[in-house]
């Protein structure tokens, strides 16, 4: 089965800065991967890319079987993506916005409360259900994000640092909600700056560098390559990051 994103050769650039000079990147069903880079790497422009926010300047991108320049509305139906949650409304309660959500998003009347129910549970927003988004914690509401932008178990989930600004406990939640979601079929990318993150969700790790992906494989595999390359005895995921992203630094 091809895999649910296939980019190939995308090329972006805004003005006359390359950002993105031929990515390619494959993820799968049941699959986390990580995009890692450093800031301004392109992670969000391949993201965006991918869930059709912005036009890619070359090259081809599918997302669940199809194009994201010529077909991105059959695309927006099968994704997600975080903070894409804009819906999210204070005067609303948790519990509100998420049986909203699920209603918009088709599902019935007992349905929607139903699946409410399971994500508020799932990302520990049970004790909060009734009460307004207004009153809710930076972290709440993140979490609530996330649970809206869930709401319809689409099958690629796309998590721009999902985690950020997140206490450890909820971050460990969300490693599970997000394992879940892998567990049920999903295809899983998400970028992170938190390179245990990547270490301990991801299936496959890419580190996107000079506008391409210049590694690619698992925790394990980016560390013996890095240990080979410059003979370190145990390398950390923090020395393959500053040994493979060392190009930039010094072009810039
Ligand atoms: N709409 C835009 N117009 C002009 N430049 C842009 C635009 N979007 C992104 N860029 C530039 O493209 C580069 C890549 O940005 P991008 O947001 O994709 O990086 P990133 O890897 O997500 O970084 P971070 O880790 O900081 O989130 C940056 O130099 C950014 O300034
Ligand atoms: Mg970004």
């Amino acid at each position: 089965m091809e895999p649910r994103i296939v980019t190939r050769g995308v090329t972006k650039s805004f003005g006359a800065q390359e950002v993105l000079r031929g990515v390619d990147l494959e993820v799968g069903a049941g699959e986390i991967v990580a995009l890692l880079g450093t800031n301004g790497a392109g992670k969000t422009t391949l993201v965006n890319i991918l869930s059709t926010l912005v036009v890619p300047d070359g090259g081809t991108a599918t997302v669940a079987g199809f194009d994201v320049a010529r077909e991105s509305r059959e695309v927006q139906r099968r994704i997600s993506l975080t903070g894409q949650a804009a819906a999210v409304d204070g005067l609303l309660t948790g519990d509100e916005n998420l049986r909203m959500m699920g209603r918009l998003c088709g599902l019935s009347r007992a349905g929607s409360r139903a699946r409410a129910a399971e994500l508020l549970d799932r990302f520990d927003l049970a004790d909060a259900a009734r009460r307004l988004v207004s009153t809710y914690s930076g972290g709440m509401r993140r979490r609530l994000d996330l649970a809206l932008s869930l709401v319809a178990t689409p099958p690629v989930v796309f998590l721009d640092e999902p985690t950020t600004g997140l206490d450890t406990r909820s971050r460990r939640e969300l490693w599970d909600a997000i394992r879940d979601l892998a567990a049920d079929g999903a295809a899983v990318l998400l970028t992170t700056q938190y390179l245990e993150e990547a270490d301990r969700l991801a299936d496959r790790i890419a580190l996107l560098d000079g506008g391409r992906i210049v590694a690619l494989g698992t925790a394990d595999e980016l560390k013996a390559r890095v240990g080979d390359e410059l003979s370190l005895p145990a390398p950390t995921l923090d020395d393959v990051f500053l040994a493979l992203t060392a190009s930039t630094r010094k072009a810039a």
